[in-house]
């Protein structure tokens, strides 16, 4: 439930974040777990700094420091960004430097309606309930049966079920649903095909217009989504790719010169250049190599649609190959 609200007290149940110096680990908070023969046993998790028993955190201040058998670590509250960093892989996922710009350029405020597929691994999922909840919904398409139920448990264990819907479905072939018909605000596409989803988009986008957003690693994805976007009367196309770059904080020692006897260059009593000193500085570096290409954000506007033509009307209903 650790999701859900920021608390004082961890709860037995709630899902934490292990901070370790080198490391961070989601833990379930419960005192006994299922070994290999099914029987319940003491809940102790192994970390390179020695292992914790699970039972001691409940009661404990989130963000405090807790005892390792060789170490110590703290527990954090967990948030869509601590996830996104120890979140069990099930597929590729979409991390923070991405998720902030798909946040922002879907336009997504509290309240919002926002489609998603596919679902993944949940990690942009946490992001979205966030943005839109309290009175917002994310619904969320799969066409992996485990993956789109494993999501909604997921959702249901970290206290969030009620802000999002997960559902199994192939959208490319089913689209997002009738009960979904011109309910959206955005919709947001990480599929290996997102070109054959727009019409879906189109289907499910609100009257009123809305954004649409699809992430693809490759350039070729890009072009046909773009071709796409524009056959079905999006406006406002634009392509970017969001790079992070950390600078390396550290402290050099550079040589000063000493330039004062330039002064008494010209005068009768010139005197001679000082050996240069040495002095400290706290400076911030760029990295010796800019980091890997994740992906690209194709970005779109689909106008309100007393403004959309009738060609883009009578399409909206087609499939796009
Ligand atoms: C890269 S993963 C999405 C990761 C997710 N954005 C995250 O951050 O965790 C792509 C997912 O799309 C699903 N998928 C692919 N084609 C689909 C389709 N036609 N309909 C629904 N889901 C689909 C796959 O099963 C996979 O789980």
């Amino acid at each position: 439930m650790s999701f859900r609200n920021y608390k004082e007290k961890i709860d037995e149940g709630d899902t934490v974040i292990l901070y370790l110096s080198n490391n961070l680990h989601a833990i379930e908070v419960r005192p006994e777990i299922k070994n290999k023969k099914g029987e319940m046993v003491e809940n102790v998790y192994q970390t390179t700094f020695g292992a914790l028993k699970v039972r001691n955190l409940i009661g404990s201040d989130y963000g405090s420091r807790v005892e390792l058998s060789k170490g110590w670590g703290h527990v954090l509250q967990p948030t869509p960004e601590l996830w996104s960093l120890t979140l069990p892989h099930r597929t590729q996922i979409i991390y923070t430097p991405d998720i902030s710009m798909i946040l922002l350029q879907l336009d997504l405020v509290p309240g919002c309606i926002v489609v998603e597929a596919g679902t993944g691994s949940g990690s942009l999922t946490h992001a979205l309930i966030r943005r839109v909840r309290p009175h917002g919904h994310v619904h969320t398409f799969d066409f992996h049966d485990h993956r789109a139920k494993v999501a909604q448990e997921e959702f249901e264990e970290h206290g969030l079920a009620e802000f999002v819907t997960a559902r199994h479905r192939d959208v490319l072939e089913d689209g997002f649903g009738d009960e979904l018909n011109g309910k959206a605000d955005a919709v947001f596409l990480d599929l290996p095909k997102p070109w054959a989803g727009i019409p879906h988009a189109v289907t499910a986008i609100k009257d009123d217009g809305g954004r649409f957003c699809s992430f693809s690693p490759c350039i070729e994805q890009v072009q046909r989504t773009c071709l796409a976007l524009e056959q079905h009367g999006f406006q406002d196309i634009s392509t970017m790719e969001v790079l992070q770059s950390e600078l390396k904080v550290s402290r050099r020692t550079v040589p000063v010169r000493d330039l004062s006897f330039l002064k008494h260059k010209e005068s009768k009593n010139p005197v001679e250049e000082k050996p240069s000193s040495e002095k400290s500085y706290v400076v911030g570096a760029w990295p010796a190599s800019t980091p890997g290409h994740t992906g690209y954000l194709t970005v779109a506007t689909l106008p309100p649609s007393f403004t959309r033509s009738e060609k883009n009307k009578t399409d909206k209903i087609g499939k796009f190959e």
